[in-house]
């Protein structure tokens, strides 16, 4: 089984050489729902190297800008326009990015919302909706850029998950239910990016300060569920405006943290997995604050993601890992390994 580690290691390292010895091209990150909040920070944290190339996308460009409802440049920030619930948008952003700069190597996954209110509250249609933001807009994102990044520099996938992928909350089934969705399509994604050195990490962040929960009016967009769920004596609706209080207060505690903190965990992994080529040092799951980093521990048997389970399922794929070489391109399978 350490053999299997060592061997991985250095599949990795000689891909990395490769990779970063003939490029000196930028970075390119793409960070989606840049609109506002960790998004919108994490943007700026990247542009703040100029190592990097940051495609700040959002579904209306004219929210960092009034004057502008098109994609602008400010140095090595690009703002573009991408609803990541619409293929015509997506299509026409992944040949923007292609024909300008032919590849992508980082790509945070952080549009989302959340909706408060019991399944029965909620409209199936925009429970829904949710999904189609939350989970189905990763899977958009990720087949348009992932043949791209196959054949780029050792790449990085940062997904925000939440502790609410991490166990159910009282009157956030939805919003729960998305994350665990993201959760486990995550955990068996990430073994057919291996060979590519593309690392995979979700961050388990619990409150930031964002306005995440200012969006009640709206359903679409973070609201509460608009159904009559037929219940006289009204304990649901309680249960949910008890959660919405207490995720507010939780806001005002210590345990809430600012969306430039979580930007600088973003941006200090990215630099960690170019700079460390053993994949296997990349956490898969990552708390964002003590708090978050300790529930983690509590409900994973391997909080990190690289434990005796998935070593016992990397070695029905090892032959495979063996075989399977990046070529500027084109993937080959190379003999010599
Ligand atoms: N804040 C927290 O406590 C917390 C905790 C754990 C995890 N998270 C996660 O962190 C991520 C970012 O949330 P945030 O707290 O920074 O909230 P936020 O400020 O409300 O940002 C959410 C972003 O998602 C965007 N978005 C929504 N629908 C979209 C679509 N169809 N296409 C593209 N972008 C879309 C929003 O854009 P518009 O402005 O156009 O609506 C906005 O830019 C979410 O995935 C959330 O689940 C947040």
């Amino acid at each position: 089984m350490l053999f299997l580690f060592k061997f991985l290691s250095i599949v990795i390292v000689f891909f990395h050489c490769r990779a970063t010895a003939k490029d000196d091209d930028p970075i390119v990150v793409i960070v989606t729902g840049a609109s506002s909040g960790i998004g919108k920070a994490t943007a700026l944290e990247f542009a703040k190297d100029k190592r990097f190339k940051v495609y700040a996308t959002m579904r209306d460009t004219s929210k960092w800008n009034i004057q502008s409802n098109h994609n602008y440049t400010i140095g090595n920030l690009v703002v573009a326009s991408l609803d990541v619930t619409k293929d015509s948008s997506v299509e026409a952003f992944q040949k923007h990015v292609l024909e300008t700069d032919r590849k992508v190597d980082v790509i945070i996954n952080n549009a989302g919302y959340g909706i408060a209110g019991t399944l029965e509250m909620v409209d199936i249609e925009d429970a829904k909706k949710l999904f189609d933001v939350n989970v189905w807009g990763i899977v958009r994102v990720l087949q348009a850029f992932l043949p791209s990044m196959r054949s780029s520099r050792p790449g990085h996938i940062i997904n925000l998950s939440s502790t609410s992928g991490l166990r159910g909350v009282p009157a956030y089934e939805y919003y729960t239910a998305s994350k665990f969705a993201l959760e486990g399509m995550m955990d068996s994604f990430r073994y057919s990016v291996l060979p590519f050195n593309i690392a995979v990490t979700n961050l388990n962040a619990g409150p930031v300060i964002t306005s995440f929960t200012d969006r009640f009016g709206d359903v679409t967009a973070g609201g509460i569920g608009t159904r009559d769920p037929s219940d006289p004596s009204l304990f649901l609706q309680s249960l949910t405006q008890r959660m919405i209080e207490s995720l507010n207060q939780r806001m005002q505690t210590d345990e809430a943290q600012s969306s430039e903190s979580v930007a600088e965990i973003i941006v200090n992994l990215v630099l960690q997995k170019l700079d460390n080529p053993d994949m296997t040092k990349i956490p898969f799951n990552m708390g964002t604050s003590k708090q978050s980093q300790k529930l983690l521990e509590s409900v994973r048997v391997v909080p990190s993601g690289w434990g005796d389970i998935q070593r016992r399922l990397l070695t029905y794929i090892e032959p495979l890992i063996k075989q399977y070489v990046v070529s500027s391109n084109t993937i080959t399978t190379n003999n010599e390994l």
